[in-house]
C-alpha cells in the first residue's frame, strides 16, 4: 500500500504554491496525498514565521497531532515534518524543543522531500535539509495538486533582497531568484488549455523580477523585465491575470501602462506602504518615503482604468510616536485604499528592528490598530457603495457559506462578491449587477454569463 502524506499549509501564497510543488513531487515518487492528518503516515506542516502568532500556531499543531495519534491508539505514530519558514529559521532547535518532530525541511528543499522522508522511514533520526535549491530544479506543479481548478498561483520570483528592518522573510526565504520567463509563459499557456480562468503571478516582490536571460521576453516592450513579463503573460490569452505583491521602490509606472494596454491584466494593485511617517519608513529601511509612494499612487489614480488599490500597514513599530501614527492616518486618507491589511508590529529575532528600544506598549498598538481599522472601514464603505448599480465581472468560485441559493467569487478588482443565482457554476465568468455594499464584500444579482 502507498504511504499517505498529509500537508497542512500556513501563511502566504508562496507557501500554498510550495505545498502544491511538494505534493507533485511526492505523488511522482509514489506517495498518496490525503486530506486528513488522522489517516496519514507522514504529516508535514508548511509553516509561516512572519509574525509571532503564526509561529506559535505551528508548535500548538505539532502537540495536537501527537496527542491525536496517541488518543487514536495508533500503533505507529505518523512521521512529523516541519517545512517552510519556521523550519528554515529555527533548524535543529526544533528537534530540541519538539521531540515529536522527525524531519526539518527548509524553504528550498521542496524537491528533496521524498528522499528525506525515505531516510526518516529508514530509521534515521532528526533528518534535516536547509540547503539551497539545486541547479536544474524547476517549479513543476501538477494540476491535480492545485488548490483550485480555476485559479492558479504561478510563482515568478522567490526570496527577498530588501531587508526591511522588521521582516524575517529575507532570512527565511533567501535572496531573490527569478524564474525563466519562457517557463512562466509556457505554464500559463498550459493552465489556460486546462481550463484555468485566472492566474496570480506571485512573489514577495513581483516587480523586482529580474530573470537571468531574456528568453520569452524578446518580443515584448517595457521599461522593466516585470512589465515585459506582464505583456508576455497577457499575450497567452489567459482571461484574468493578477499579480502580488508589488514593492513601492521598484514600482515603475510602465506597469500602469501595461494594465491600460491589456484588458486581461486585472484592475488591482497591492502596494504595501507599511507606514505614512518618513521617520518610521527610514527606520524600517524601506527605501522609499511617503512622497515617493504617493507619486506612484498618483500614477495609479490618473490611469484611464479605475485601478483598485490595497496595502499593508504595520502599527506600533519601535519608536512610532503619536505624530508618526497621525501621518499614517493622513496617508491612508489620501490613498483611498480599496482594502487594507493592518498588522501590529511583532518583534522577530534576528531582524535589525528587534534590537531597537522604545517599544510601543501592546495597549497602544491595539488602540492604533482599532483607530486605523475604523478609518479604513469608513473610507472603504464609500468605495464599496460606489459599486452599487454597477455591473462587475465575477469568476464564480463556490456556493456561498451563508446561503445555498447564493454563489461567491471575486471581481477582477479582487473584491469578494456574493450573488443570487441557481444557474451559475463554479469556474464560470459571469456579470453581476451590484445591489448592496457590505463592509468587506459586495452583493448582487446574476445578469448574464459571458463567453468563457
Ligand atoms: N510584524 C508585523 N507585521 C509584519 N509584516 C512583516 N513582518 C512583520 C512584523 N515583524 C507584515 C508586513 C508585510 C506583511 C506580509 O506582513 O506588512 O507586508
Ligand atoms: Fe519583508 Fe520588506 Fe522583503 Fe516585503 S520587501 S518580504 S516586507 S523584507
Amino acid at each position: 500500500m502507498k504511504s499517505k502524506v498529509y500537508i497542512e499549509t500556513f501563511g502566504c501564497q508562496m507557501n500554498v504554491a510550495d505545498t502544491e510543488r511538494a505534493a507533485t513531487g511526492l505523488r511522482k515518487a509514489g506517495y498518496e496525498l490525503t486530506a486528513s492528518a488522522e489517516a496519514a503516515d507522514v504529516v508535514l506542516l508548511n509553516t509561516c514565521s512572519v509574525r509571532e502568532r503564526a509561529e506559535r500556531k505551528v508548535f500548538r499543531r505539532i502537540g495536537e497531532i501527537r496527542n491525536e495519534a496517541k488518543r487514536a491508539g495508533r500503533q505507529k505514530k505518523p512521521l512529523i515534518g516541519v517545512m517552510g519558514c519556521v523550519a528554515q529559521l529555527e533548524g535543529e532547535t526544533i528537534f530540541q524543543n519538539s521531540p515529536a518532530v522527525d524531519l526539518i525541511i527548509g524553504t528550498r528543499a521542496t524537491d528533496r522531500i521524498p528522499s528525506l522522508i525515505e531516510r526518516a522511514r529508514g530509521g534515521e533520526a532528526a533528518v534535516i535539509d536547509l540547503d539551497e535549491r539545486q541547479e536544474g530544479e524547476v517549479w513543476d506543479v501538477s494540476p491535480a495538486e492545485r488548490r483550485s481548478p480555476y485559479v492558479a498561483f504561478v510563482p515568478i520570483i522567490e526570496g527577498c533582497n530588501k531587508f526591511c528592518s522588521f521582516c524575517i522573510v529575507p532570512y527565511s526565504r533567501g535572496r531573490e531568484k527569478s524564474r525563466n520567463a519562457l517557463e512562466i509563459v509556457n505554464e500559463v499557456q498550459r493552465l489556460r488549455s486546462l481550463g484555468y480562468k485566472e492566474i496570480h503571478l506571485i512573489g514577495q516582490n513581483v516587480n523586482s523580477y529580474r530573470p537571468k536571460s531574456q528568453e520569452g521576453l524578446e518580443r515584448y516592450s517595457g521599461a522593466t523585465a516585470f512589465s515585459r513579463l506582464l505583456r508576455a503573460v497577457a499575450d497567452t490569452g489567459m482571461q484574468r491575470i493578477k499579480f502580488t505583491t508589488s514593492f513601492p521602490r521598484d514600482f515603475h509606472t510602465d506597469i500602469v501602462s501595461a494594465l491600460e494596454e491589456c484588458p486581461n491584466l486585472c484592475d488591482w494593485i497591492h502596494l504595501p506602504v507599511q507606514s505614512g511617517s518618513d521617520r518610521i519608513l527610514k527606520a524600517m529601511r524601506r527605501g522609499h518615503n511617503s512622497e515617493d509612494y504617493l507619486r506612484r499612487i498618483d500614477a495609479i489614480r490618473s490611469s484611464k482604468r479605475r485601478l483598485s488599490l490595497t496595502s499593508d500597514i504595520i502599527v506600533g513599530f519601535p519608536g512610532e510616536s503619536e505624530e508618526d501614527f497621525e501621518n499614517t492616518m493622513r496617508l491612508v486618507r489620501a490613498c483611498e485604499y480599496d482594502g487594507l491589511f493592518i498588522f501590529k508590529y511583532s518583534q522577530r529575532a534576528g531582524t535589525p528592528a528587534a534590537t531597537l528600544a522604545d517599544v510601543v506598549p501592546e495597549a497602544e498598538k491595539k488602540a492604533r490598530f482599532i483607530a486605523l481599522e475604523g478609518l479604513q472601514e469608513s473610507m472603504q464603505s464609500k468605495i464599496y457603495n460606489s459599486y452599487v448599480g454597477r455591473t462587475v465581472s465575477i469568476l464564480v468560485e463556490k456556493e456561498s457559506a451563508r446561503s445555498s441559493e447564493d454563489m461567491t467569487g471575486h471581481s477582477t478588482c479582487h473584491k469578494v462578491v456574493n450573488f443570487r443565482s441557481r444557474k451559475s457554476q463554479p469556474g464560470e465568468i459571469v456579470d453581476v449587477l451590484i445591489s448592496q455594499a457590505k463592509p468587506y464584500s459586495l452583493y448582487g444579482e446574476l445578469m448574464s454569463k459571458q463567453a468563457n
